[in-house]
Parts: structure tokens; C-alpha cells; sequence
């Protein structure tokens, strides 16, 4: 599938799963694949904006106003006649937080200068707690409302982590139940709505091939997909090793054979020990990879493990591209 096309398929892309997989990196690779092709993209972190900013060469944290990341061309690519001509497309970040959701909630239903007083005396935590699913819901309704003025072409949202992801994706349709009406029913029926529509907004899963990030994904995939009737893209696997042959070769004959310094016996057998853990790591991955497939029937990315210290712009580039090589090769 051709990657502009994937990244235009809706408005928003939510990505979702288990802690520490690889949701943010995944959120940054994203931002610059779509980019990459001319989309005008912004990347936002609920809450609090965690890893992104340096994922994007930046030291400090996002905040409630965009900032920029990628200046782009997108002024270029807007000017013409709608054909993606791929000049790099515009990156920003924001955050959206529940506490500034509800306050600008508040102030647009003309209470303003009481929920600026109620924030600063903890009393709307009080309100929020009371009940169940309005921060969730704020928040969704703000990146609805950021889908709706259209600013960009696509919004990329790093959610939190599988169990509060759906949480977070449900409360809103819980909320639209239970309210009796008025502007908080409406507005979480808003949300509702766009989480039930595909060229509006898609969830993004994002999982590693361990055991128990292939179980939430897939329990995740089916409740997201019952409980809130939201599209899946494609599975995500994130920090795979890239598979490779002879680990089993016997490390002195293959130097010889290479024409390179044959090692040490003491050496041979570190590298022997060194491609026996690897080949138990594929047979590893293999095999969750293929429990994925067999439970979850949707199509699969998967995106390498790189080894580096720190992951950076430069990481972000390599699996921006492995990600638009999994999107090209998507039927
Ligand atoms: N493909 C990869 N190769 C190597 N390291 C990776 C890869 N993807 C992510 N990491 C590293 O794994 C760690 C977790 O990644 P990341 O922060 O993106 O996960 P997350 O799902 O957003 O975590 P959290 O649930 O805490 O928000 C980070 O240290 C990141 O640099
Ligand atoms: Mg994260």
C-alpha cells in the first residue's frame, strides 16, 4: 500500500499498547513516515509529552501550544493541486492534558474564572474522580476538536499504555450512556462517534514478540474492537531482531573460510555462546510472531531492533523507513 495513502486513511492515529514496547517510538517513526511524504503531521502526547521531544532532536517538554519539530515544506505541498509531490511535510508537538481540557471545557461553557479557582484547590480532581471516564472523555474531546479544525493532515496520538489505553478509548461511549443529556453527553457522543469512524480515526497496536505483549494485543484488539467498534491498523511488532543464518557454524572455520584472523580458542567459544543466544532469541521471536498471527487476524509490521544507547532523530529516520517499507508491502 502506498504510504501517503495509508497515512491519509484517517484524520487520527491512536497508538496503543503495553508498557514499554514502543508506543512513543513507534508515535515519533510514524510522524516522520507520514512527513516524509508530504503530510503536514502533529504528534501528540497526552498528558505529558515523556520521550517524544527528544525523539525529535528537542531537550525540552512539549506544551498545551504546538511546537515545531520539522519545519517541512508544507506550504509547498498545500499551494498546489492536492498531489503529493513528497517535499517533507511539517512535524509538530503538543500536549493534551485532562486538567487544561477541563478547564478549557469549563471556559467555554462560560466558567472560566471558577474552574481556574477549582483547579487550584484540587476540588475538580474531586469532580473528575467522582466521575468515572469525564478526564478520558475531555481529553478524547479535545483531540476531536483538534481532528475538526482540520490543522493538520494527520495527528498522531501516543496513548497511554494497553490497559488505561482502553480504559481511555471506552469511557467515552460509558459516559454517552450513562450522562442523561446535555453538553457532556454530546460532547462524549462526538467522541464516540469519531472513535467509530475509520476515516476519521484508526488505533494503531503497537506490540514486541514476548509472550505477554502478544497477549494484550490481542485482548486488547478484540475488546477495542467490541467495546468501542474503533478500525485496527496493522500490528506493530516493534524491536525485533533482525534474523540471521549460521549462527550454528563453528566461529575458527568460518574465519578460515572468510580469509579473516581466526580467534582465539577461549574467543571462539564466547562467539559460539554469542550465536547460540541469538538463534534461541529468533526461535524465540519466531514463535511469538507466529502465535500473533495465528490469534489476532490482522496484518503485521515489523520494525527491527536497532542497537543504540539512546534512540534519537537518527533511529527515528531508520525505523520511519522500515515502517514505510511495512506499509508498502501491506496488501
Ligand atoms: N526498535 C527499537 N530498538 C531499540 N530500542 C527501542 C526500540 N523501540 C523502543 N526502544 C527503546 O525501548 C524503550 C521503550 O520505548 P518507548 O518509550 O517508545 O515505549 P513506550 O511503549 O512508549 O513506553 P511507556 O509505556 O513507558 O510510555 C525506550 O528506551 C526506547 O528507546
Ligand atoms: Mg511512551
Amino acid at each position: 500500500m502506498d504510504v501517503s495513502a495509508f497515512c491519509r486513511q484517517s484524520n487520527v492515529v491512536v497508538v496503543a499498547g503495553k508498557g514499554g514496547v514502543g508506543k512513543t517510538t513507534v508515535t515519533a517513526a510514524l510522524a516522520r513516515a507520514a512527513a516524509s511524504c508530504g503530510l503536514d503531521v502533529l504528534v501528540v502526547g497526552l498528558d505529558d509529552s515523556g520521550g517524544l521531544p527528544a525523539l525529535f532532536g528537542q531537550d525540552r517538554p512539549f506544551g498545551y501550544d504546538d511546537v515545531l519539530l520539522e519545519p517541512g515544506r508544507a506550504s509547498d505541498a498545500a499551494a498546489g493541486d492536492g498531489i503529493c509531490r513528497h517535499v517533507p511535510g511539517r512535524i509538530r508537538g503538543r500536549v493534551v492534558t485532562s486538567d487544561a481540557a477541563l478547564l478549557q471545557y469549563l471556559g467555554d461553557h462560560g466558567l472560566g474564572r471558577v474552574s481556574r479557582r477549582l483547579v487550584q484547590t484540587g476540588a475538580l480532581d474531586v469532580v473528575a474522580t467522582a466521575i468515572p471516564g469525564l478526564k478520558e472523555m475531555l481529553v478524547l474531546a479535545r483531540v476531536k476538536q483538534i481532528e475538526r479544525d482540520q490543522t493538520a493532515d494527520l495527528v498522531v496520538v501516543d496513548a497511554p499504555a494497553t490497559g488505561h489505553a482502553v480504559t481511555f478509548l471506552t469511557s467515552s461511549g460509558g459516559l454517552a450512556d450513562a450522562a442523561r443529556g446535555g453538553a457532556l453527553r454530546s460532547q462524549a457522543e462526538q467522541v464516540v462517534e469519531m472513535l467509530a469512524d475509520p476515516s476519521r480515526c484508526q488505533v494503531l497496536l503497537v506490540t514486541a514478540a514476548e509472550e505477554t505483549p502478544v497477549n494484550e494485543a490481542v485482548e486488547t484488539a478484540y475488546r477495542l474492537e467490541d467495546e468501542v467498534g474503533v478500525h485496527l491498523g496493522p500490528v506493530v511488532v516493534n524491536g525485533c531482531y533482525p534474523v540471521l543464518d549460521h549462527l550454528d557454524a563453528d566461529p575458527a572455520g568460518a574465519a578460515r573460510s572468510a580469509g579473516v584472523a581466526v580467534p582465539s580458542a577461549h574467543d571462539s567459544g564466547r562467539l559460539a555462546a554469542a550465536g547460540a543466544f541469538r538463534a534461541r532469541r529468533q526461535a524465540h521471536q519466531a514463535h511469538q510472531l507466529d502465535r500473533l498471527a495465528r490469534d489476532l487476524p490482522l496484518p503485521r509490521i515489523v520494525l527491527p531492533y536497532l542497537f543504540s544507547a539512546e534512540l534519537g532523530v537518527r533511529e527515528v529516520a531508520i525505523l520511519a523507513s522500515s515502517l514505510a517499507g511495512g506499509i508498502e508491502a501491506l496488501p
